[in-house]
């Protein structure tokens, strides 16, 4: 499979399944859940071979001009929906109101930014890469889309287990510089504590920051 049918593969399955999301209603929990927790792993893995394996060999071959700002557009979109808003429906009580709204805004997100990439990066990328790199860039990240989708999300670990790892890893550091990339907020609800229906966020629908 090459780079872009492997990348346009994952953008049909997580349509489709934002599809499904923004279809159930505040009575769906479980269902809401389950598909919020599948869509947050897809989401992240997918950014991840594309920010780490496909974007670069992008910007390599694109030099100055149009084909740079498309690849730092991309990057912003992700940044947007990974780090915004997608962090901010996972704290979302399912049950809400606010949980369908916001859910529509990540739907349309990845909408615009998958049409963008299948429309014009893609397209871009064929004309620069050629049908050999983008074979072995497909080969790359298939390899690296197994490795991420086996190992747990920082989504899905509970935050206390998250803060007592970077705990262990600096017992007596004062600096933060050793943690940072293992703690996050601890307003943010876990799949699992949403599960378990003890989530902060039930009957909760402050925004965070
Ligand atoms: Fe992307
Ligand atoms: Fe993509």
């Amino acid at each position: 499979m090459n780079a872009i049918e492997l990348l346009t593969n994952d953008h049909r399955k997580v349509r489709a399944l934002l599809k499904e999301l923004t279809d159930t209603t505040k009575r769906a929990e479980k269902t809401r859940t389950e598909l919020l927790a599948t869509i947050a792993k897809e989401i992240e893995v997918h950014s991840k071979i594309e920010e780490e394996i496909f974007y670069p060999a992008f910007k390599d071959a694109a030099g100055e001009g149009k084909d740079e700002a498309m690849y730092f557009e991309a990057l912003e979109e992700h940044h947007a929906a990974g780090d915004l808003v997608l962090p901010d429906l996972l704290g979302t009580d399912v049950t809400s109101d606010q949980f369908s709204g916001r859910a529509k805004v990540l739907r349309e997100m990845i909408e615009h930014h998958a049409g963008e990439e299948e429309k014009e990066m893609f397209p871009r990328a064929k004309a620069l890469l050629g049908n050999e790199t983008l074979r072995e860039l497909g080969a790359r990240m298939e390899v690296r889309k197994a490795e991420l989708m086996a190992s747990p999300s920082l989504m899905d670990i509970p935050s206390k287990l998250l803060g007592a790892v970077a705990s262990a890893i600096s017992p007596s550091s004062d600096s933060d510089d050793d943690a940072i990339n293992l703690t996050r907020d601890d307003d943010m609800p876990t799949a699992a504590a949403r599960k378990s229906g003890s989530g902060k966020a039930k009957g909760s629908s402050a925004r965070r920051g």
